[in-house]
Order: structure tokens, then sequence, then C-alpha cells
């Protein structure tokens, strides 16, 4: 059984090959962990899976259907969502009306199960430790806050598969911990599949049951994560940035 599955996925820029045939597969409620080093692909990868690109060759499969045709709103009706590696907040509203506005836009009674949309999205800023922000201006929310906000906005429409690009560049340690403790308690609590995208070895380790290793667009590991980090392909990728 799989939530997500990539085939034969390649994307050019120009005569640039970002990604080159990838293959993937994602379990229901799993934690994957997706590294490579500057430059391998990785946003690309999951630009292409949500649809923000779609001049792609090969096919991106949900729940058994191709999403190929589909732009990016659709896939996310769908059920994918993602986070961006620059978070871009409405920085003249608070917290909580950046959640109401892609809630007012595109959530559906279904998603809501009986609550109303405030109540929602306070059960989301609950969820991600910002209900004390939530009449904040995102303008004057510190670098951790920002994190939190942009992966609530990724939560909103309840997806059933969360990309998570990059949520803990630039935390100090013990945020970074703080964001893992989130992701994990989300994934035991709901069953949403996690895809984490990270530089942080120490964070991707903890948290993935798989990983998967890109570098200039191939696939060059996909397993545990004590068998990746001990991988010399994903070594030596690394020693080269
Ligand atoms: N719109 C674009 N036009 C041309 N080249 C692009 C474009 N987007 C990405 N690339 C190139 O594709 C390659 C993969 O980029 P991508 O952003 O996917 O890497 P990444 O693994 O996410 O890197 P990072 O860890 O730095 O975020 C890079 O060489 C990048 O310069
Ligand atoms: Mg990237």
């Amino acid at each position: 059984m799989t939530v997500l599955e990539v085939n034969k996925l390649t994307k050019k820029f120009g005569g640039f090959t970002a990604l080159s045939d990838i293959n993937l597969e994602v379990k229901p409620g799993e934690r994957l962990g997706l590294i490579g080093p500057n430059g391998s692909g990785k946003t690309t990868l999951i630009n292409c899976v949500s649809g923000t690109i779609r001049d792609y060759q090969g096919e991106v499969v949900f729940n058994g259907e191709n999403l190929n045709n589909l732009v990016a709103h659709k896939r996310a009706r769908r059920g994918i969502s993602r986070s961006f590696q620059i978070p871009k907040p409405f920085s003249s509203m608070t917290v909580k009306q950046n959640l109401l506005i892609p809630l007012e836009y595109a959530v559906t009674a279904e998603q809501l199960d009986g609550l109303t949309i405030e109540e929602h999205a306070d059960k989301i800023m609950e969820d991600l430790e910002l209900k004390d922000k939530s009449d904040d201006l995102t303008g004057g929310l510190t670098q951790i806050e920002m994190r939190k906000l942009e992966l609530a906005r990724a939560m909103a429409l309840k997806p059933q598969l969360l990309i998570s690009d990059e949520a803990m560049a630039g935390l100090s340690s013990s945020e970074v911990d703080d964001i893992l403790k989130i992701l994990i308690a989300l994934n035991e609590a709901t069953k949403i599949t996690i895809v984490m995208i990270e530089h942080i070895m120490r964070a991707v380790m903890s948290f993935s049951e798989r990983v998967v290793c890109l570098d200039a667009g191939k696939v060059i590991a996909n397993s545990t994560p004590n068998e990746v980090i001990k991988n010399p392909a994903v070594e030596k990728a690394y020693l080269g940035e």
C-alpha cells in the first residue's frame, strides 16, 4: 500500500537536468526523511509532487490517482500539503487571520468535522503551540514562531500528506527539538504521512523511519536512517559539497 508514488520523474530546466528518473514510494502514516546536498533536487521534487511545477516527465500518483493533469490547488484538495522553505505570511495580519484565509477559501464541511472555521483555526494553533500568539501580527514573530505558522498553514486543510521543506533551518538546537516534537505528535495523533526535507542530520535521523538521499537529481540511498548515514555514497555526496 502506498499513499504517494513517484514514477520515473524527470525534470529539466532548459538543458539542465534537475531530476533524473526518480522512483519513490511513500506508505500511509510513514515518516520519511528526504536529504541531499544543496541543489540536489529536493525542493524541485516537492514542487513536482505538489504541482507547483507541472512540466515534468513521469508520473505523480496519490492514493492510486495519477495527478499529472491537476494544478497545485487541486492536488492540495486531494490531501497534499507543503510548507515553503521561505515562509511568506501576510505580515500586516495576525497569526489567526493568516490561518483563516486558506480556511475560508478552501476548507470543506467534511474537513471541519463539525467545528466552525474559527474553532478549527484555534485547534491548529493549539497543535502547533501558537495559541498565545493568535492575535499577534506576523511581522513581529520570532523565527520559530514563523516556522510554526508556516506548518500551521500547511496543516489547515487537514492534509493526508504533509511535506515540510526545511522547517528547522536557522533554529537553535532546543527549537529544533520543539518542532520535532510537534511533527511527531501530529504524525502519531492523526496518522498523517510526513515527508521531511532537512539539512539538520540529527533532526532528520531521529524523525525518520526511512531516509531517501538525492544527489544531483538521482536517488542514491533509500533505507533506514542508520544504513543511510553509513552509506559511502551519501558521505561522498556531502563531502563533495
Ligand atoms: N526555476 C529554476 N530554473 C532553473 N534552475 C532551477 C530552478 N529551480 C531549481 N533549479 C536548479 O535545480 C537544482 C535543484 O534545485 P533544488 O532547489 O531542487 O535543490 P535542493 O535540493 O532543494 O537544494 P537546497 O538544499 O539548497 O534547498 C539546482 O541546481 C537549482 O539551481
Ligand atoms: Mg530546497
